[in-house]
């Protein structure tokens, strides 16, 4: 499994987004478009960074009927992204007609990975909003143990989460990782947190890291200590 660094490219606009990229000269991250900037910008915004060399996971969180999410999906796999995700809790059918509208016709599709609770999500909303009474932990676990099932190549989890999800689905089993501070650095609102090299050492197979690159004084030498911490 390749291990790599996503740089989450968290802004508000095209301008923004291609000035922030235009510092990389000599490499080319992999790179994070959510749906602040998509929505935003549109799919053109996909395209272009595409073009510019850069691999692109698609942060949409798909989650509606099964049918809708498929050719949803299909859409995103002409856009020729690299990795791609939805809502574990649409249910297995839902996510095994994702994968079905993401495969194109010679066979080849993008990662799909599943979110599981989100962490914005606590024990007690859990329990009196979605009234779902087990364990957190227990529901990530079962949702992750439901994307392997569905034919998911991954989950997103914390890095701390890594290593179970890792025992419990898998090494092949894809871990994409975000809550990522460097040992000296701000915390900002995340609260878990694990360096790049502690990432590495749990087992997380890609680390999503935003504000500690693109609000770094030089973000091209921040990318390339977290490559060095996570990548080796
Ligand atoms: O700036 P920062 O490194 O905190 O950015 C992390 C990125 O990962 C953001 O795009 C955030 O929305 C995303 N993310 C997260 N925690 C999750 C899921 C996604 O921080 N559980």
């Amino acid at each position: 499994m390749g291990k790599d660094v996503i740089i989450a490219c968290d802004f508000p606009n095209k301008e923004q987004t291609l000035s922030f990229l235009s510092k990389f000269t000599d490499e080319k991250p992999y790179v994070k478009i959510g749906m602040e900037l998509f929505y935003g910008a549109g799919p053109d915004i996909v395209r272009e960074i595409k073009k510019m060399g850069h691999k692109i996971f698609l942060d949409l969180k798909l989650h509606d009927i099964p049918n809708t999410v498929k050719k949803a999906m299909s859409v995103l796999s002409h856009l020729d992204v690299d990795m791609c995700n939805l809502h574990a809790s649409g249910t297995v059918a839902m996510m095994r007609s994702a994968i079905e509208g993401l495969t194109r016709a010679d066979g080849t599709r993008p990662l799909l990975i599943a979110v599981t609770q989100l962490t914005s999500t606590s024990q007690e909303a859990m329990e009196n909003d979605l009234l779902i009474k087990e364990n957190i932990a227990d529901v990530v676990m079962h949702y992750a143990s439901n994307a392997k099932k569905a034919g998911l190549d991954g989950v997103v989890c914390s890095p701390l989460e890594a290593g179970v999800v890792h025992e419990r689905c898998g090494n092949d089993f894809i871990t994409v990782t975000p809550g990522v501070r460097f040992a000296d650095g701000d915390v900002g609102d995340q609260v878990r947190v694990t360096t790049p090299a502690k990432a590495k050492e749990i087992g997380s197979d890609y680390i999503v890291v935003g504000r500690p690159i693109t609000a770094a004084e030089d973000p091209v030498a921040a990318y390339r200590r977290c490559v060095t911490e996570f990548v080796g």
